[in-house]
């Protein structure tokens, strides 16, 4: 009988993995604090005319589907980024240390405290990432 919970357990787990829960909204949180909150404010308020606030929904809807790019590859000047600027000459460099869960957790922090979408899922991101990295990648040489 216990042996069932070695399956059951890990499946509910991964079931958990990204979509909304407690525990995923909180290490989304403690991501989106470490990684994007020195720059867009821990309310995703935005600072003056540096950093834009993410805490505006229409924007967003319409680009659900760019958002892991962007942030993945960074918003700039040249084609190495995924969208140029389009505030000021301030560039968003590219977050690409960041895993798809942890980006996922991240979008779904955002989601459930602004943006009110349908939450992401970890299949979304993947299949978003997918395509940009299709798009030309900085080399070194
Ligand atoms: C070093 C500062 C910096 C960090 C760190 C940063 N960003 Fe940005 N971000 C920017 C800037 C600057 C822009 C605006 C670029 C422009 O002019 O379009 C931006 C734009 C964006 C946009 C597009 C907003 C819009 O209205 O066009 C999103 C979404 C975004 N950031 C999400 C994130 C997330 C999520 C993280 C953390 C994983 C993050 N950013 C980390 C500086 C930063």
């Amino acid at each position: 009988m216990r042996n069932k919970w070695i399956i059951i357990f890990p499946a509910i787990l991964w079931c958990l993995s990204c979509q909304y829960s407690t525990e995923t909204y909180k290490e989304g949180k403690v991501s989106y604090e470490f990684v994007c909150a020195p720059c867009h404010g821990n309310n995703a308020e935005g600072l003056g005319t540096l950093y834009p606030n993410l805490n505006h929904t229409d924007y967003i809807k319409i680009n659900r589907n760019n958002l892991s790019c962007w942030i993945k590859k960074g918003i700039g000047p040249d084609s190495t980024n995924a969208r140029p600027t389009r505030f000021s000459d301030q560039v968003m460099p590219p977050q690409d240390k960041l895993s798809t869960i942890e980006l996922c957790n991240i979008l779904n922090y955002l989601n459930a405290r602004f943006w009110n979408m349908e939450p992401f899922t970890l299949k979304e991101i993947e299949d978003q990432w997918s395509v940009c990295q299709q798009l030309k990648v900085k080399s070194n040489n």
